[in-house]
């Protein structure tokens, strides 16, 4: 669970999260709202690459503004990027075992691991594939595949369906929605597609100008007429 309190975020003038307090419980939370609403930078100050101004974040009862990023790392924090951060002249097996050193070892065999979410995300038979030589799907399934190493708590997914077929889309989509039940971690999605917000989200957060837009059930969510306005461009 993430309980955000009064939290505040500015980059000189800009306000790029303004007060917001959020306590975001379900298993596939949905984070949306238009171009410069803070998402990005809501999930950067969760990951420890943005401290913010003032204000407080919890995970599962943990302070986690007290704790450095390779700390966050450790208690189970994941994250992917914007742009995917694949190492092209490795391996996509050497692009999750790099991973491996820095997250801690669990019961299991660290290859027994690595071979096991391989499989979950699709890419086992894709192994000795190097980073260079995948699509732009595969690159997304790697991101995810390293969020999932190392006892994950909770995944900050940042626009993991940007550009994707319809057929990926789909594929991304059980994939997210089976995290939890996979290995016990929590998911923040950020995208802007919002038939798959809509698809994998019980709860989903929208961000406007770094405030809170609304926060609710996804249906709930997406039906309310001041996110209509300003998010789904209708016309009121
Ligand atoms: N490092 C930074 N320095 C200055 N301003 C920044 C910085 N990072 C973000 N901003 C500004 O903060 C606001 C929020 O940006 P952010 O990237 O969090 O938005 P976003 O909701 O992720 O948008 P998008 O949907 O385009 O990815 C914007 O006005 C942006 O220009
Ligand atoms: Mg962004």
């Amino acid at each position: 669970m993430i309980r955000i309190d009064q939290l505040s975020v500015q980059f000189g003038g800009v306000h790029a999260i303004d007060g917001l307090s959020a306590t975001l419980e379900a298993p596939v939370c949905g984070l949306i709202g238009p171009n410069g609403a803070g998402k990005t930078t809501l999930v950067n100050v969760l990951g420890g690459l943005v401290r913010p101004r003032s204000g407080r974040v919890e995970v599962d009862g943990r302070d986690l503004l007290a704790l450095s990023p390779l700390q966050r790392v450790r208690f189970g924090l994941r994250r992917s990027f914007q742009t995917e951060q694949v190492v092209e002249d490795l391996s996509v097996w050497d692009n999750l075992r790099a991973v491996l050193d820095h997250v801690p070892p669990g019961a299991e065999a660290p290859f027994d691991q690595l071979a096991r979410v391989l499989e979950h995300i699709g890419l086992l038979s894709v192994a000795t594939r190097l980073g260079q030589r995948l699509n732009l799907f595969e690159r997304r399934l790697v991101e995810i595949g390293k969020a999932l190493l190392g006892q994950p708590r909770l995944l900050l997914l940042d626009e993991p369906g940007a550009g994707l077929t319809e057929h990926e889309a789909a594929r991304l989509r059980e994939l997210l929605c089976g995290i939890p039940a996979f290995c016990g971690a929590q998911v923040l999605l950020i995208d802007h597609d919002v038939d798959l917000i809509a698809a994998t989200c019980s709860q989903t957060l929208v961000l406007d100008f770094g405030r809170r837009l609304a926060l609710g059930p996804t249906r709930e969510v997406l039906q309310d007429p001041a996110v209509q306005a300003a998010y789904l461009g209708a016309s009121e």
